[in-house]
């Protein structure tokens, strides 16, 4: 499964870049936001930094308007990929980027019909969000688990699923045993990825017992 690191925050993407653990990044215009920088700045930075897709969310809700601002976002760098809405002027847009030879992402996909046109109009990847279907008591584990049977179905299609709107280290979890093919996951998510007790407790133990010896490696 892959990693996406689903901010904007340069310091954050720069150390966890360092793990080599992230394969990409998405942006949306929320995060963007938060950052207070300057959008197409932001996203030059975070292409040299990563070696792989960096999304970057278009704001025109129009296809010709998709299509012009897709268009120089995707000039930023050969890793930018196109983030469209599920739309149907997304839709139209994602099909004339992918044409054009520019990955898309559509975004804010909530229902297995959504991906599947999603993946018909040729986009890279499609993010279904499964922590805003979980806050509105429905089941985003369930969405990733029927794109996924969809998409087996068919060899054609071949649009990632891109698990997105991830909450927790569960869901990561989650979605990899239902084979998502990459989950965009907020920094502090990541973090705790590597969290255990028992390896805290563990590790305090095998120090303690490792002094007693009174040895050194180096
Ligand atoms: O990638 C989309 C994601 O950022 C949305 O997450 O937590 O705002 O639902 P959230």
């Amino acid at each position: 499964m892959k990693f996406f690191a689903d901010t904007a925050d340069i310091d954050d993407i720069r150390d966890l870049a360092e793990t080599g653990l992230i394969d990409g990044v998405t942006t949306n215009p929320s995060l963007v936001a938060k950052t207070g920088r300057d959008f197409k700045e932001t996203v030059r930075e975070i292409c040299a930094i990563i070696d792989g897709p960096v999304s970057a969310e278009v704001t025109a809700t129009d296809a010709a308007g998709m299509i012009a601002e897709g268009r120089l976002l995707a000039a930023i760098a050969d890793n930018v990929a196109v983030k469209v809405p599920l739309t149907w002027d997304g839709l139209k847009a994602c099909r004339a980027l992918a044409q054009g030879g520019t990955q898309v992402n559509v975004t804010l996909c909530f229902s297995a019909n959504q991906a599947l046109l999603a993946a018909k109009a040729g986009a890279s990847f499609v993010s279904p969000f499964i922590g805003r279907l979980d806050d509105i008591a429905l089941d985003g584990m369930e969405l990733i688990g029927e794109i996924r049977a969809i998409f087996d179905n068919y060899e054609a299609l071949t649009t990632e699923i891109l698990a997105a709107s991830i909450r927790s280290p569960n869901h990561v979890k989650q979605a990899a045993l239902l084979g998502a093919d990459v989950a965009t996951i907020p920094p502090s998510v990541i973090r705790g990825l590597v969290k255990h007790p028992l390896t805290d407790k563990g590790l305090d133990a095998f120090l303690a017992d490792w002094k007693k010896t009174g040895q050194s490696i180096a």
